[in-house]
C-alpha cells in the first residue's frame, strides 16, 4: 500500500505506483466503485486483449447526471470522439467509470499532465492524451449492469441495499473472493471449507 498524501488527482496513482507497475501494463480501479453485471469478466478480458494491441481502455455507463463525471462522446461508428471532465454542457450521458486499463506509458503521460483548475492530475487528461494518440477504446457497460459508487453515506447505503437484495434473493454471494479463488484453483476445497 502507498498513501496519496493529498487529493492531487487520480492520475497521480501512476506516479506514486511507478515502481510497483514496473514495465507492466496497469489497471486502475477506484476503491469506492462497485461493478455488477453478467459477462463482466468477458469485458475485462477484452480490455486486456486491447492492451496486447497497444490500446488502452476505459468503460462507459449511461447516467442521469452527466455533469458529475468524465463524459465520453461517440462518433457514428462508436469510436470515442471526445472526453471532458464534468462538463457544464455534456455532449452525452455516457460517464467514464472508475476502471481504466492502460499501457505502461501511462506513467510518463501522467507525469506530463498539467493540473486542472481544481488542482488535480485528472484521469480525463490522461484519457484525452490516449485519444489524441489514437490509442483509446471505450467499452460499454450496458444498461443491464449496475455501476454504483460508495463515496458518500447515502450512496454506500444504496449500494449495500442493492447487494443485500441480490444476495438474499439468490442465496449466493456477490464477488466472494474465496469462491473466486476456489474456482480459479488458487485454493483447494480443504482451505475453502476451513475459511467458510
Ligand atoms: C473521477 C473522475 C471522473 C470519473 C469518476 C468516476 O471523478 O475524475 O472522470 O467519471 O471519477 O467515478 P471524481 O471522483 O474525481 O469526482
Amino acid at each position: 500500500y502507498e498513501e496519496q498524501k493529498s487529493p492531487d488527482g487520480l492520475a497521480q496513482a501512476f506516479i506514486i505506483g511507478e515502481s510497483f507497475i514496473g514495465n507492466d501494463n496497469v489497471c486502475l480501479v477506484l476503491g469506492d466503485n462497485i461493478f455488477y453485471g453478467h459477462g463482466f469478466s468477458g469485458l475485462l478480458h477484452e480490455a486486456i486483449d486491447n492492451l496486447d494491441n497497444n490500446i488502452s481502455s476505459i468503460f462507459t455507463y449511461f447516467v442521469n447526471d452527466p455533469q458529475d463525471f468524465g463524459i465520453v462522446e461517440f462518433d457514428d461508428k462508436g469510436h470515442v470522439k471526445s472526453i471532458e471532465e464534468k462538463p457544464d454542457k455534456p455532449k452525452s450521458n455516457f460517464a467514464a467509470v472508475g476502471l481504466y486499463f492502460y499501457t505502461n506509458d501511462v506513467i510518463q503521460i501522467s507525469k506530463e499532465v498539467k493540473p486542472s483548475d481544481r488542482g488535480e492530475l485528472e484521469i480525463t487528461s490522461v484519457n484525452q492524451e490516449y485519444l489524441k494518440l489514437n490509442k483509446l477504446k471505450a467499452l460499454l457497460l450496458g444498461r443491464g449492469f449496475a455501476w454504483l459508487d460508495t463515496g458518500t453515506h447515502d450512496s454506500l447505503l444504496e449500494a449495500s441495499n442493492f447487494i443485500r437484495t441480490i444476495e438474499t434473493r439468490q442465496g449466493l454471494k456477490v464477488s466472494c473472493i474465496e469462491e473466486i479463488a476456489y474456482k480459479y484453483g488458487y485454493i483447494n476445497k480443504d482451505i475453502l471449507n476451513k475459511i467458510a
